[in-house]
């Protein structure tokens, strides 16, 4: 496995591979990795004879300065992590790698970053395009993988390669779970034991609203998800929203469409938790 911290150093590494017509695949990440990023990893290195896999904490998509300074780094770990689950280049550049200059781009989303998580932290999805864009002009992916734990994401950026007519084909992989159902995430490692296992409710309240969901409708449903989180001390939700898994807008009746998905964040204490899951 190498280490790569430029865009030229990257791309000296990978003219041999597209030399010899070799598949290139790319998982971004912003490191802090756990088993969602391996399993990521493990396919992108099932499915290609080279996987890449950066690692760069994007300032511009942090809304919050704390969050950003709040996230955690775990260079060692991940490098660890990223050696036994098969990647073959890290590719960890600096701030000024990425942006010699300030990235001045607005993309134009439509409805699609309007909502949920765009309601709530304004430009952050610009600041993804942005990243993910650079990402892929340097590394020209022929697949790159994002988890469906990030829903949103995954339709923003699935969206900017149609915009942008990029070639590369987006590989949306399912979330994965603790044991207790907690969706991994790098926000994780900031709970407490006890916060963990507030955390776990989400899974556990929204998995129940699937039992549910022949007799409710999204608005009782919605009702429901949120007054039971709400009632487990220490939880406290910012939305929940049951929407069309391609355009992202609220549904009146499941019926309305056949990829129906609620979508929620909750904190847990000062942590945001993200998480969703897939009704029809
Ligand atoms: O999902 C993430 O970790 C980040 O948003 C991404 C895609 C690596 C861009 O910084």
């Amino acid at each position: 496995m190498e280490i790569v911290r430029t865009a030229t150093g990257l791309e000296e590494m990978l003219q041999r591979f597209r030399l010899q017509e070799q598949t290139i695949g790319f998982v971004p990440t912003m490191g802090a990795l756990h088993e969602g990023h391996a399993t990521l990893v493990r396919q992108c290195a099932a499915e290609n004879d080279v996987c890449v896999v950066s690692i760069f904490v994007n300032p511009t998509q942090f809304n919050n300065k704390e969050d950003l300074k709040h996230y955690p780094r775990t260079a060692e770990e991940d490098h660890t992590l990223l050696e036994r689950t098969g990647a073959d280049i890290i590719f960890a550049p600096s701030e000024e790698e990425i942006y010699p200059e300030p990235d001045k781009r607005v993309f134009d989303f439509g409805m699609l970053d309007k909502v949920m998580e765009g309601q709530f932290r304004p430009g952050h999805f610009n600041g993804v395009a942005q990243v993910v864009s650079k990402l892929f002009s340097f590394v020209r992916p022929d697949k790159a993988y994002f988890g469906e734990k990030d829903f949103q994401q995954l339709a923003i950026v699935r969206e900017m390669v149609r915009q942008l007519e990029l070639s590369v084909e987006i590989v949306g992989v399912p979330i994965v779970r603790e044991a207790d159902g907690l969706a991994m995430s790098s926000r994780n490692q900031r709970l407490s034991e006890e916060e963990k296992k507030n955390a776990a409710e989400i899974y556990r309240v929204l998995q129940e609203s699937t039992r549910l969901s022949d007799d409710l409708t999204p608005g009782q449903l919605t009702d429901f998800v949120i007054g039971e989180i709400n009632n487990v001390r220490g939880l406290n939700v910012e939305y929940f929203e049951i929407v069309d898994g391609n355009t992202l807008q609220l549904i009146s009746s499941l019926e309305k469409s056949d990829f129906s998905v609620g979508c929620i964040a909750v904190f847990c204490g000062e942590v945001r938790l993200i998480d969703n899951i897939r009704y029809n």
